[in-house]
């Protein structure tokens, strides 16, 4: 029996790492993604497809996640290319720490708009196969990867999420410009509203951001499976996944706190255990999407190689429904779930 994984942004760092593992693993179709896709065919070439085990095999795609259009462009050809399979696996792993304030194609703040919009947009759109050719297949599973830095609890050095109400996490309220001003004004504003953002603080909260979809999305899976029809037909397991720290991926290269990366990184590895390697993480994200590390307890947070305690605040399922039904209203999807 195949498994049919898709896994985004697997060029480089854990995605890569995991796509790696899972090539070794029989039966396996790794749809794998990049922004660019010769970038990611030549990885996959070079690193992926030399470890692929005899039975299994990998295609790459091309998706940028702060395009709507990419996105859909994207689950157009998912859906061509595991017709007759179905979907088993996503690994929503793509994730980005803008240090200058940017918007994605539709106008959403580039960090947030990718690490949470996008995947929600992506999730969405593939749902549907993971209810195709379900015969003798075994439960599907869908991992948000987040991180620690969602909690302020976990004391990390990234500033941790504060907003008001959940529309300031998706147009960051100081990069709002007044709309009546004068032309001249509103650059002006601009201008001085962007000098203010921070990109950090921007992560945190898309990370928050992945916990609230993994958990709302659960319980809406759940609620469909015990509906019956065809969202009984399987179970889908949600997850939030926290990877540690990991500090030699590109995500921490191109930090604003890469300078703070060599100091801190031997401390972190000595008093904390949310350091971590690529190694160590690809190995457990293998073992939960492979099905090794039984049962995995839906809509739960993992960390590195254990369930722990997300925040406090990312149980509020107030917060979990608002930020569902916003995305729902920027992606002009239903609210209800329908398969
Ligand atoms: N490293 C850590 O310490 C750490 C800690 C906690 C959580 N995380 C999370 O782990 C995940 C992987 O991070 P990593 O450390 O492995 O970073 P990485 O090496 O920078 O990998 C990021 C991946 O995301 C892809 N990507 C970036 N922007 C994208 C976009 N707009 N649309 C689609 N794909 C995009 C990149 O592909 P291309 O550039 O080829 O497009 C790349 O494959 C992220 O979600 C990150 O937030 C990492």
């Amino acid at each position: 029996m195949k498994g049919t994984y898709v896994i985004t942004g697997a060029s480089s760092g854990i995605g890569l790492a995991l796509a790696e593992r899972l090539a070794a693993v029989p039966d396996t179709h790794l749809l794998l993604t990049g922004r660019s896709l010769d970038k990611m065919e030549g990885i996959a070439s070079k690193a992926i497809r030399p470890k692929l085990h005899g039975s299994s095999f990998a295609d790459c795609f091309s998706l940028d996640l702060s395009s709507f259009a990419s996105i859909e462009g994207f689950a157009e050809a998912v859906k061509k290319c595991v017709a007759g399979e179905g979907l088993d696996v996503i690994v929503g792993n793509a994730g980005l720490q803008d240090t200058q304030y940017r918007t994605t194609q539709e106008g959403f703040e580039m960090t947030w708009g990718s690490n949470h919009l996008g995947h929600f947009y992506l999730v969405r759109l593939l749902l549907p196969l993971f209810y195709e050719c379900t015969e003798g297949k075994k439960d599907a599973q869908i991992i948000m990867v987040s991180s620690g830095t969602h909690d302020p609890a976990r004391k990390t050095p990234v500033p941790p999420p504060k907003f008001d109400k959940i529309e300031d996490i998706a147009t960051v309220p100081h990069i709002r410009v007044d709309p009546t001003l004068p032309e001249e004004d509103k650059k002006a504003q601009l201008a001085a509203n962007e000098k203010e953002y921070n990109g950090l603080r921007a992560y945190s909260q898309s990370k928050l951001c992945n916990v609230f979809f993994a958990y709302e999305l659960s319980r809406r899976l759940q609620g469909l499976c015990q509906a019956g029809g065809k969202g009984g037909s399987r179970k889908i397991y949600t997850i939030a996944y926290d990877p540690g720290w990991i500090p030699d991926t590109a995500l921490m290269r191109n930090s604003v706190i890469r300078y703070l990366v060599p100091v801190l990184a031997p401390i972190i590895r000595m008093t904390s255990r949310m350091a971590s390697t690529t190694e160590h993480t690809s190995l457990w994200m293998c073992k939960l999407v492979t099905g090794e590390v039984l049962p995995v307890p839906d809509g739960c947070y993992w960390s590195v190689d254990r369930e722990e305690r997300s925040s406090e605040l990312s149980y509020d399922e107030r917060l979990q429904k608002e930020l569902w039904d916003m995305s729902c209203r920027f992606t002009r999807l239903g609210e209800e779930l329908a398969v």
